[in-house]
């Protein structure tokens, strides 16, 4: 990594795409998608609650699991990773930010336009008839540990509720998809923040963005799947080097002269 390079990347970009995923809401309390879980949900790992079939075997066991999201979610706030990509919309003419996540803590943070590739928490869904609603959390905490909570029926025609979000074998909604392939293509700057980068498709934007010419940057405290698809990967906490990066990235456009850049405090490696 040259860093030279590096700075001049981040200093003389335009048009600068963020793509995030779990590991930038993990320093707000959320786990990844890697973690562990613990009580009732302990047999399981994610991937095996969050798709249609364990939906159809056991809703309450699957619902449960959401509530709890939810909850876990409502009580987090967003950390300075989420902070400072919000802080990056201002600095330059073009920005975009795509996540994986379906927790809301780039909104909370200040974020805008932000496209979910993957659905969003605090909204569900008719099985049936396709009427969504919001949902903002269970009404009584989910105790410690766990608690099945069978999904609520549609007022409307009394179908089976489900979070609004793309489980393991469903397609990706596609406007959303779209939008992101277009910003993938059209970034000089793709920084890549907290993904494994092992779910498809949305892991192939990074190649995308690679073969379109744009510098790529990941930061990760550990390896991913992306490690040798990127021009520089940042080893560390997101919430650590995003701070680091924002006086930096587009130090050169009247952008971020206008958001107030008090000195480029170069990131130490
Ligand atoms: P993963 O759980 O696969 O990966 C989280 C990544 O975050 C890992 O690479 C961690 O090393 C990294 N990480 C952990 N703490 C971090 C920190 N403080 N700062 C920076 N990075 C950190 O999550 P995703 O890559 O988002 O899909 O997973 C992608 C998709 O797979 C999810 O959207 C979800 C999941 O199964 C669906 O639900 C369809």
């Amino acid at each position: 990594m040259s860093s030279p390079d590096f700075e001049q990347a981040l200093r003389q970009a335009r048009r600068v795409t963020v793509f995030t995923g779990a590991g930038v809401s993990a320093e707000s309390g959320i786990p990844t998608f890697r973690d562990r879980l613990t009580g009732l949900w302990e047999r399981y790992d994610p991937m095996q609650l969050a798709t249609p079939d364990a939906f159809e075997r056991d809703p309450s066991l699957v619902w449960g699991w959401y509530e709890w999201r939810r909850q876990t979610v409502r009580e987090a706030r967003p950390n300075a990773a989420h902070e400072a990509i919000a802080a990056l919309e201002h600095r330059v003419p073009a920005f975009q930010l795509i996540t994986q996540n379906v927790d809301d803590l780039h909104e909370r943070a200040g974020s805008t336009g932000v496209i979910h590739l993957h659905g969003r928490l605090m909204r569900s869904r008719c099985q049936r008839c396709g009427a969504t609603l919001d949902s903002p959390g269970p009404a009584q905490p989910v105790a410690q540990g766990g608690a099945r909570i069978p999904p609520p029926g549609c007022g409307g025609c009394g179908g089976r509720i489900r979070p609004d979000v793309v489980w393991f074998g469903e397609s990706l909604p596609q406007a959303p998809w779209q939008a992101a392939v277009r910003a993938s293509r059209d970034c000089d700057l793709f920084l890549c923040v907290g993904t494994s980068a092992v779910v498809q498709p949305a892991a192939s934007l990074i190649d995308l963005a690679r073969q379109s010419g744009a510098t790529t940057v990941q930061v990760n405290p550990q390896p991913t799947a992306a490690d040798d698809l990127v021009d520089h990967s940042l080893r560390g906490l997101a919430g650590e080097w995003m701070p680091r990066l924002v006086p930096l990235v587009g130090a050169t456009t009247p952008h971020a002269a206008a958001a107030g850049t008090a000195r480029a405090d170069p990131p130490r490696r």
